[in-house]
Protein backbone atom coordinates (compact mmCIF):
# COMPACT_ATOMS: atom_id res chain seq x y z
CA UNK A 1 0.00 0.00 0.00
CA UNK A 2 2.58 2.66 0.99
CA UNK A 3 4.78 1.79 -1.88
CA UNK A 4 1.61 1.99 -4.57
CA UNK A 5 1.21 5.39 -2.06
CA UNK A 6 4.78 7.23 -3.46
CA UNK A 7 4.18 5.97 -6.68
CA UNK A 8 1.08 7.51 -7.14
CA UNK A 9 2.64 11.03 -5.44
CA UNK A 10 5.25 10.48 -8.10
CA UNK A 11 2.64 10.00 -10.53
CA UNK A 12 0.63 13.33 -9.70
CA UNK A 13 4.13 15.36 -9.47
CA UNK A 14 4.98 14.23 -13.18
CA UNK A 15 1.44 15.39 -13.89
CA UNK A 16 1.71 18.53 -13.12
CA UNK A 17 5.24 19.15 -14.18
CA UNK A 18 4.03 17.98 -17.63
CA UNK A 19 1.12 20.87 -17.37
CA UNK A 20 3.18 23.79 -16.42
CA UNK A 21 5.74 23.16 -18.64
CA UNK A 22 3.99 22.87 -21.58
CA UNK A 23 2.86 26.48 -21.01
CA UNK A 24 6.67 27.35 -21.17
CA UNK A 25 6.81 27.61 -25.13
CA UNK A 26 6.13 31.23 -26.89
CA UNK A 27 5.36 30.83 -30.46
CA UNK A 28 8.62 32.89 -31.30
CA UNK A 29 10.52 31.19 -28.83
CA UNK A 30 10.53 27.45 -29.56
CA UNK A 31 12.25 25.04 -32.06
CA UNK A 32 8.82 23.37 -32.62
CA UNK A 33 7.13 25.99 -34.91
CA UNK A 34 10.15 26.19 -37.07
CA UNK A 35 10.29 30.06 -38.85
CA UNK A 36 13.70 30.07 -40.47
CA UNK A 37 15.25 27.57 -42.66
CA UNK A 38 18.25 26.08 -39.72
CA UNK A 39 14.80 25.18 -37.30
CA UNK A 40 13.03 23.75 -40.73
CA UNK A 41 16.52 21.67 -40.71
CA UNK A 42 16.64 20.73 -37.01
CA UNK A 43 13.09 19.73 -37.11
CA UNK A 44 13.19 17.51 -40.05
CA UNK A 45 16.16 15.80 -38.21
CA UNK A 46 13.81 15.50 -34.90
CA UNK A 47 11.00 14.04 -36.69
CA UNK A 48 13.34 11.76 -38.88
CA UNK A 49 15.69 10.48 -35.08
CA UNK A 50 11.64 9.74 -33.50
CA UNK A 51 10.50 7.83 -36.27
CA UNK A 52 12.87 5.12 -36.01
CA UNK A 53 13.35 5.80 -32.21
CA UNK A 54 9.63 4.67 -31.94
CA UNK A 55 9.95 1.99 -34.34
CA UNK A 56 13.07 -0.25 -32.53
CA UNK A 57 10.83 1.03 -29.62
CA UNK A 58 7.24 -0.08 -30.73
CA UNK A 59 9.50 -3.60 -32.27
CA UNK A 60 11.46 -4.40 -29.25
CA UNK A 61 7.81 -3.92 -26.99
CA UNK A 62 5.90 -6.13 -29.14
CA UNK A 63 8.58 -9.25 -28.89
CA UNK A 64 8.40 -8.50 -25.27
CA UNK A 65 4.89 -9.35 -24.51
CA UNK A 66 5.39 -12.33 -26.91
CA UNK A 67 7.98 -13.64 -25.06
CA UNK A 68 6.07 -12.71 -22.04
CA UNK A 69 3.30 -14.49 -22.59
CA UNK A 70 4.23 -17.07 -24.71
CA UNK A 71 7.26 -18.64 -22.92
CA UNK A 72 6.00 -18.06 -19.30
CA UNK A 73 6.92 -20.58 -16.84
CA UNK A 74 3.07 -22.57 -16.58
CA UNK A 75 2.33 -24.62 -13.55
CA UNK A 76 3.46 -28.30 -13.35
CA UNK A 77 6.80 -27.05 -14.95
CA UNK A 78 8.24 -25.32 -11.72
CA UNK A 79 11.69 -27.70 -12.29
CA UNK A 80 11.62 -27.79 -16.07
CA UNK A 81 14.75 -26.18 -18.01
CA UNK A 82 14.37 -25.12 -21.53
CA UNK A 83 16.54 -26.10 -24.04
CA UNK A 84 19.65 -24.35 -24.01
CA UNK A 85 20.67 -22.43 -27.66
CA UNK A 86 23.26 -20.11 -28.57
CA UNK A 87 25.05 -18.84 -31.76
CA UNK A 88 22.05 -18.62 -34.39
CA UNK A 89 23.87 -17.40 -37.13
CA UNK A 90 20.78 -16.08 -39.27
CA UNK A 91 19.16 -14.03 -36.08
CA UNK A 92 22.84 -12.90 -34.72
CA UNK A 93 23.60 -11.05 -38.19
CA UNK A 94 19.83 -9.56 -38.41
CA UNK A 95 20.06 -7.78 -34.97
CA UNK A 96 23.39 -6.35 -35.79
CA UNK A 97 22.68 -5.28 -39.80
CA UNK A 98 19.30 -3.33 -38.46
CA UNK A 99 20.96 -1.17 -35.89
CA UNK A 100 23.86 -0.59 -38.73
CA UNK A 101 21.02 0.54 -40.83
CA UNK A 102 18.95 2.56 -38.64
CA UNK A 103 22.40 4.27 -37.84
CA UNK A 104 23.28 5.14 -41.47
CA UNK A 105 19.53 6.41 -41.84
CA UNK A 106 20.36 8.84 -39.02
CA UNK A 107 23.76 9.89 -39.47
CA UNK A 108 23.82 10.64 -43.14
CA UNK A 109 21.21 13.61 -43.18
CA UNK A 110 22.43 15.09 -39.90
CA UNK A 111 26.01 15.04 -41.42
CA UNK A 112 24.44 16.81 -44.50
CA UNK A 113 22.77 19.37 -42.33
CA UNK A 114 25.42 19.86 -40.33
CA UNK A 115 27.55 20.77 -42.43
CA UNK A 116 25.09 22.61 -44.68
CA UNK A 117 24.19 24.94 -41.47
CA UNK A 118 28.05 26.01 -41.23
CA UNK A 119 28.79 26.83 -44.53
CA UNK A 120 30.12 30.01 -45.69
CA UNK A 121 29.66 29.73 -49.06
CA UNK A 122 28.55 33.12 -49.87
CA UNK A 123 29.17 35.24 -47.26
CA UNK A 124 31.81 36.57 -49.65
CA UNK A 125 29.76 37.62 -52.62
CA UNK A 126 29.30 41.62 -53.23
CA UNK A 127 25.54 42.03 -51.42
CA UNK A 128 25.99 39.00 -48.68
CA UNK A 129 25.20 40.29 -44.98
CA UNK A 130 28.20 39.56 -42.55
CA UNK A 131 27.16 40.53 -39.09
CA UNK A 132 30.20 40.29 -36.32
CA UNK A 133 28.01 39.75 -33.30
CA UNK A 134 29.96 40.00 -29.89
CA UNK A 135 28.79 38.38 -26.45
CA UNK A 136 29.06 40.18 -23.17
CA UNK A 137 28.06 40.02 -19.84
CA UNK A 138 25.29 40.33 -20.18
CA UNK A 139 24.03 41.22 -23.75
CA UNK A 140 24.81 41.50 -27.53
CA UNK A 141 26.44 43.50 -30.19
CA UNK A 142 25.84 43.55 -33.23
CA UNK A 143 28.17 44.82 -36.00
CA UNK A 144 26.93 44.79 -39.45
CA UNK A 145 29.72 44.37 -42.33
CA UNK A 146 32.87 45.74 -40.84
CA UNK A 147 31.26 48.92 -39.07
CA UNK A 148 28.84 49.75 -41.53
CA UNK A 149 26.05 49.21 -38.94
CA UNK A 150 26.34 49.45 -34.74
CA UNK A 151 24.02 48.38 -33.17
CA UNK A 152 22.97 45.66 -30.07
CA UNK A 153 20.62 44.13 -28.60
CA UNK A 154 17.98 43.97 -31.72
CA UNK A 155 19.57 42.22 -34.59
CA UNK A 156 17.39 43.21 -38.14
CA UNK A 157 17.56 40.59 -40.87
CA UNK A 158 15.82 40.25 -44.22
CA UNK A 159 13.39 37.62 -44.88
CA UNK A 160 14.72 35.07 -47.16
CA UNK A 161 17.96 35.91 -47.53
CA UNK A 162 21.50 33.92 -45.78
CA UNK A 163 22.70 36.33 -42.52
CA UNK A 164 25.83 35.53 -41.66
CA UNK A 165 27.33 35.42 -38.53
CA UNK A 166 31.00 35.77 -36.88
CA UNK A 167 30.37 35.26 -33.26
CA UNK A 168 32.85 36.25 -30.56
CA UNK A 169 32.84 36.95 -27.01
CA UNK A 170 34.15 39.62 -25.32
CA UNK A 171 34.39 38.08 -22.27
CA UNK A 172 32.90 34.23 -20.93
CA UNK A 173 31.52 31.64 -23.09
CA UNK A 174 28.17 32.60 -24.37
CA UNK A 175 26.07 30.82 -27.00
CA UNK A 176 23.75 32.23 -29.56
CA UNK A 177 20.36 30.91 -30.12
CA UNK A 178 17.38 32.09 -31.80
CA UNK A 179 15.22 28.97 -31.38
CA UNK A 180 12.50 29.45 -34.10
CA UNK A 181 15.44 30.02 -36.67
CA UNK A 182 18.34 28.36 -35.60
CA UNK A 183 20.02 25.80 -33.61
CA UNK A 184 22.68 27.13 -31.49
CA UNK A 185 25.93 28.44 -31.64
CA UNK A 186 28.63 28.48 -28.67
CA UNK A 187 30.24 32.20 -28.77
CA UNK A 188 33.70 31.40 -27.45
CA UNK A 189 36.28 34.22 -26.10
CA UNK A 190 39.19 33.15 -28.18
CA UNK A 191 38.20 31.78 -31.23
CA UNK A 192 35.53 32.93 -33.92
CA UNK A 193 32.31 30.48 -34.50
CA UNK A 194 30.13 31.01 -37.83
CA UNK A 195 26.91 29.68 -38.86
CA UNK A 196 24.22 31.47 -40.85
CA UNK A 197 20.29 32.21 -39.95
CA UNK A 198 17.62 32.68 -42.59
CA UNK A 199 14.11 33.68 -41.55
CA UNK A 200 11.05 32.60 -43.69
CA UNK A 201 8.72 34.85 -42.80
CA UNK A 202 8.77 38.30 -41.26
CA UNK A 203 8.30 38.35 -37.27
CA UNK A 204 10.53 39.28 -34.08
CA UNK A 205 12.02 36.11 -32.37
CA UNK A 206 13.35 35.45 -29.45
CA UNK A 207 16.80 34.96 -28.76
CA UNK A 208 18.95 33.75 -25.74
CA UNK A 209 22.18 32.92 -24.37
CA UNK A 210 21.91 29.37 -23.85
CA UNK A 211 25.56 28.66 -21.96
CA UNK A 212 25.60 29.79 -18.51
CA UNK A 213 27.66 32.52 -17.87
CA UNK A 214 27.21 34.21 -15.30
CA UNK A 215 24.71 35.78 -12.19
CA UNK A 216 22.66 37.48 -15.18
CA UNK A 217 23.09 34.71 -18.00
CA UNK A 218 19.20 34.04 -17.55
CA UNK A 219 18.63 37.96 -18.67
CA UNK A 220 20.88 37.94 -21.35
CA UNK A 221 17.93 37.49 -24.14
CA UNK A 222 17.96 39.57 -27.71
CA UNK A 223 15.29 40.09 -30.50
CA UNK A 224 16.41 38.76 -34.33
CA UNK A 225 13.48 41.05 -36.52
CA UNK A 226 13.30 39.84 -39.58
CA UNK A 227 11.33 42.19 -41.99
CA UNK A 228 10.95 42.30 -45.74
CA UNK A 229 13.96 43.24 -47.72
CA UNK A 230 12.54 46.44 -48.43
CA UNK A 231 12.13 47.44 -45.51
CA UNK A 232 15.48 46.05 -44.65
CA UNK A 233 16.92 48.60 -47.32
CA UNK A 234 15.22 51.19 -45.63
CA UNK A 235 16.32 50.28 -42.46
CA UNK A 236 20.08 50.22 -43.32
CA UNK A 237 19.74 53.52 -44.99
CA UNK A 238 18.12 55.15 -41.79
CA UNK A 239 20.67 53.32 -39.99
CA UNK A 240 23.87 54.61 -41.87
CA UNK A 241 22.58 58.30 -41.78
CA UNK A 242 22.23 58.59 -37.87
CA UNK A 243 23.72 61.52 -36.27
CA UNK A 244 25.04 60.42 -32.82
CA UNK A 245 25.28 64.25 -32.29
CA UNK A 246 21.77 65.30 -33.25
CA UNK A 247 19.42 67.84 -30.62
CA UNK A 248 16.13 66.07 -29.36
CA UNK A 249 13.39 68.37 -29.77
CA UNK A 250 11.68 69.06 -26.79
CA UNK A 251 13.24 70.79 -23.84
CA UNK A 252 13.44 67.46 -21.05
CA UNK A 253 15.48 65.53 -23.73
CA UNK A 254 17.65 67.97 -24.68
CA UNK A 255 18.71 68.42 -20.85
CA UNK A 256 18.34 64.78 -21.33
CA UNK A 257 21.05 64.76 -23.95
CA UNK A 258 23.37 67.08 -21.67
CA UNK A 259 23.55 64.86 -18.45
CA UNK A 260 24.20 61.98 -20.41
CA UNK A 261 27.40 63.60 -22.04
CA UNK A 262 28.18 65.68 -18.30
CA UNK A 263 27.96 61.96 -16.69
CA UNK A 264 30.05 60.40 -19.60
CA UNK A 265 27.85 57.65 -20.49
CA UNK A 266 28.27 57.70 -23.87
CA UNK A 267 32.27 56.43 -22.81
CA UNK A 268 30.66 53.22 -22.49
CA UNK A 269 27.44 53.61 -24.44
CA UNK A 270 28.13 54.49 -28.11
CA UNK A 271 25.51 55.93 -30.72
CA UNK A 272 25.98 55.73 -33.86
CA UNK A 273 28.59 53.32 -35.77
CA UNK A 274 30.68 53.20 -33.10
CA UNK A 275 32.40 49.46 -32.16
CA UNK A 276 31.30 47.63 -29.01
CA UNK A 277 32.16 49.45 -25.82
CA UNK A 278 31.44 48.22 -22.33
CA UNK A 279 27.83 48.67 -22.38
CA UNK A 280 25.27 48.05 -25.42
CA UNK A 281 25.48 50.44 -28.16
CA UNK A 282 22.20 52.69 -27.72
CA UNK A 283 21.72 53.70 -31.45
CA UNK A 284 17.67 53.84 -32.45
CA UNK A 285 17.02 52.89 -28.73
CA UNK A 286 13.70 54.27 -28.83
CA UNK A 287 12.81 51.03 -31.09
CA UNK A 288 13.87 48.80 -28.76
CA UNK A 289 11.67 45.74 -27.86
CA UNK A 290 13.01 45.26 -24.64
CA UNK A 291 16.22 46.45 -22.52
CA UNK A 292 18.69 45.44 -20.41
CA UNK A 293 17.49 42.22 -21.60
CA UNK A 294 14.15 41.61 -20.10
CA UNK A 295 13.34 44.98 -19.27
CA UNK A 296 9.64 46.56 -20.96
CA UNK A 297 11.06 49.72 -22.72
CA UNK A 298 8.98 51.84 -20.21
CA UNK A 299 10.35 55.28 -19.26
CA UNK A 300 9.56 54.11 -15.19
CA UNK A 301 11.73 50.77 -16.15
CA UNK A 302 14.38 53.06 -17.54
CA UNK A 303 14.66 55.30 -14.90
CA UNK A 304 14.76 51.96 -12.29
CA UNK A 305 17.82 51.08 -14.62
CA UNK A 306 19.65 54.33 -14.39
CA UNK A 307 19.08 54.40 -10.93
CA UNK A 308 20.16 50.97 -9.67
CA UNK A 309 21.01 48.38 -12.39
CA UNK A 310 22.30 46.26 -9.56
CA UNK A 311 18.98 44.80 -8.26
CA UNK A 312 17.37 44.38 -11.85
CA UNK A 313 20.55 42.54 -13.27
CA UNK A 314 23.18 41.42 -10.84
CA UNK A 315 26.62 41.20 -12.25
CA UNK A 316 26.49 43.63 -15.36
CA UNK A 317 28.95 45.73 -16.16
CA UNK A 318 26.97 49.21 -15.35
CA UNK A 319 26.76 49.09 -11.46
CA UNK A 320 30.08 51.49 -9.75
CA UNK A 321 31.15 52.42 -12.96
CA UNK A 322 29.29 56.26 -13.36
CA UNK A 323 28.55 58.61 -10.79
CA UNK A 324 25.24 58.78 -8.78
CA UNK A 325 22.12 59.78 -10.79
CA UNK A 326 19.32 61.62 -9.12
CA UNK A 327 15.63 60.41 -9.97
CA UNK A 328 15.13 64.24 -11.69
CA UNK A 329 18.12 63.55 -14.09
CA UNK A 330 17.46 59.96 -14.62
CA UNK A 331 14.20 60.26 -15.26
CA UNK A 332 15.89 63.28 -18.15
CA UNK A 333 18.20 60.82 -20.07
CA UNK A 334 15.27 58.64 -19.86
CA UNK A 335 13.13 60.95 -21.89
CA UNK A 336 16.77 61.60 -23.90
CA UNK A 337 17.30 57.85 -24.80
CA UNK A 338 13.92 57.09 -25.44
CA UNK A 339 13.30 59.40 -28.66
CA UNK A 340 16.21 58.06 -30.26
CA UNK A 341 14.12 56.62 -32.82
CA UNK A 342 16.33 56.47 -36.12
CA UNK A 343 13.89 55.28 -38.31
CA UNK A 344 10.27 53.84 -38.99
CA UNK A 345 11.31 50.48 -39.49
CA UNK A 346 10.38 49.09 -36.17
CA UNK A 347 9.85 45.68 -34.39
CA UNK A 348 5.88 46.81 -34.20
CA UNK A 349 5.89 47.23 -38.03
CA UNK A 350 6.13 43.47 -38.37
CA UNK A 351 3.49 42.46 -35.98
CU1 LIG B 1 25.70 34.72 -21.89
CU2 LIG B 1 24.55 33.04 -20.74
Amino acid sequence: MKAWLGKSKILFLLGILTLVLTGCGRENLTAFIPKGYGAETTMNLIILTTVVMLFVFLIVMVVYIIVLFRFRRKKGQEDYVPKQIEGNKTLETVWTIIPIILVIIIAVPTTIATFDLASEAGSNEDDAINIDVTGKQFWWHFDYNDGDIQTSQDMYIPVGKKVYLHLLSDDVIHSFWVPSISGKMDVNPDNENTMYIEANEEGVYWGKCAELCGPSHSKMDFKVIAVSPDKYDEWVEDMQNVDPDAEPEDAVAQEGKELFDENNCIACHAIGDKPAGQGPNLTNYGNRTEFAGVLDPTKDNLVDWIMDPETIKPGNKMTGNYPDVSEDDAEKIAEYLMQLKDTEVTPDSVK
